[in-house]
């Protein structure tokens, strides 16, 4: 063991301390403070690195680094309440590749019996609520997944969250707590940002910010004023009450307890199964007017869910399949002025070189000349570059 560490190079050692002080200050920006300063595939970039340095590397791994834990930690001003079930993440890949070895690992504990729930991955705030005897007695975020804010108060706020569960979906356990994710839909977010600018505030980025920031408020109104939806996709404990043993039966008796769960939800038994359904979101993500950032596979049996067990930060009966990134954040290296043909001057972005979906981004053209003025962007900033359809 020894040995092993001493043969890690220097340069190693030096580069994935670095890429864990980043990771853990992105994360703190994006679960604690709802203002994220990195894009999604810039920070799934940096976790990636320093995924594959501790695999090649194991003596790097220590029980601190933030590949071994689950991000967010409570926030000051919110009670912390402690999870009935440690609130895990999922293991996530954009490589087709990993989504047959996960299946591959499952079917060595159940052979043909395998079969998948597939949903999308909703980008949005995970929470857990509980229900006892069938009343919500609290919900709270995730937080560093053992512990999260109480924000009772302001789930209360969302409309479609029942208040008491339907007696008439089958009998009620004594205690439910199931996890879901609050979102705000798109039509939602754009109306709420006119709102804020018209009041001289700033807008969200992004409709997860938004359900984020809106959930964790410290005052219920705010909360209440706000469009959320809330969508449930697992089952955190149960005491008393059910006896199923799919996570499918279990999501119609969610639906039949008043619970909403995904109405895109899907089933497969194979890896090429996951692979399809991947594609068919990746489809229509565009018309969903709820943000998804790639699927979610689950195993469907609850006892091979038992069999397959949790590593300390993620279900192994689950994977997480990312849609290919559409943004990364650079610098603005400087603007150029480009003369057309017929003499039009366009401004043009020069970035540090930054991969975006596979093509590597250096210049954008700046259509938005005004905007630009407006927002105050100067060389130097972190800029955000976004694909829309094959345009960057
Ligand atoms: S299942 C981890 N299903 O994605 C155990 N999670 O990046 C069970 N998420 O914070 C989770 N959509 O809360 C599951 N359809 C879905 C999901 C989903 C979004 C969240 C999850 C977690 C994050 C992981």
């Amino acid at each position: 063991m020894t040995a092993r560490a001493a043969a890690v190079p220097a340069r190693v050692r030096a580069r994935a301390r670095g890429l864990r002080a980043r990771i853990r200050r992105h994360d703190r920006a994006y679960y604690v403070l709802d203002r994220p300063t990195v894009s999604d595939a810039t920070y799934d970039r940096l976790r990636r690195e320093l995924e594959a340095l501790e695999a090649r590397y194991p003596a790097l791994v220590t029980p601190r680094s933030p590949t071994q834990q689950v991000a967010g930690e409570v926030a000051t001003g919110f009670r912390a309440r402690r999870h009935l079930a440690p609130m895990l993440s999922l293991a996530s890949t954009t490589d087709p590749e990993a989504v047959r070895q996960f299946d591959a690992r499952l079917r060595r504990l159940a052979g043909d019996a395998v079969a998948y729930v597939l949903e999308p991955k909703f980008d949005g705030l995970s929470i857990e609520v509980v229900y006892r005897q069938g009343r919500l007695a609290f919900a709270s975020t995730r937080g560093d997944g053992e512990h999260g804010e109480d924000v009772t108060a302001n789930v209360q706020t969302i409309r479609g969250l029942p208040s008491r569960l339907r007696e008439s979906g089958g009998r009620v356990p004594r205690l439910l707590a199931v996890r879901g994710e609050v979102l705000m839909r798109r039509t939602a977010f754009a109306s709420l940002n006119a709102r804020l600018e018209r009041a001289g505030q700033p807008p969200f980025a992004n409709p997860r910010n938004a359900a984020a920031g809106s959930v964790r408020q410290l005052d219920p109104r705010v909360t209440a004023s706000r469009a959320l939806d809330v969508v449930f996709y697992d089952v955190l404990a149960v005491d008393g009450g059910t006896a199923e043993g799919t996570a499918r039966a279990l999501g119609a008796r969610l639906r039949a307890w008043g619970l909403p769960t995904s109405p895109d939800r899907g089933h497969g038994r194979h890896a090429d199964d996951i692979l399809r359904y991947h594609a068919r979101m990746a489809r229509v993500r565009d018309r969903l007017d709820v943000e998804i950032d790639g699927i979610v596979a689950k195993a469907d049996r609850l006892d091979l869910r038992t069999r397959a067990g949790s590593t300390s930060s993620h279900p192994r009966w689950a994977l997480a399949f990312k849609f290919e990134p559409r943004g990364a954040t650079t610098r603005l290296a400087r603007v150029e002025v480009q003369v057309g043909r017929t003499g039009v001057l366009t401004p043009v972005a020069v970035l540090r070189p930054v991969e975006v979906g596979g093509v590597v981004v250096t210049r954008a053209t700046l259509h938005n000349w005004r905007e630009l003025a407006r927002k105050n962007i100067r060389v130097g900033d972190l800029v955000e570059v976004r694909r829309a359809g094959d345009v960057i």
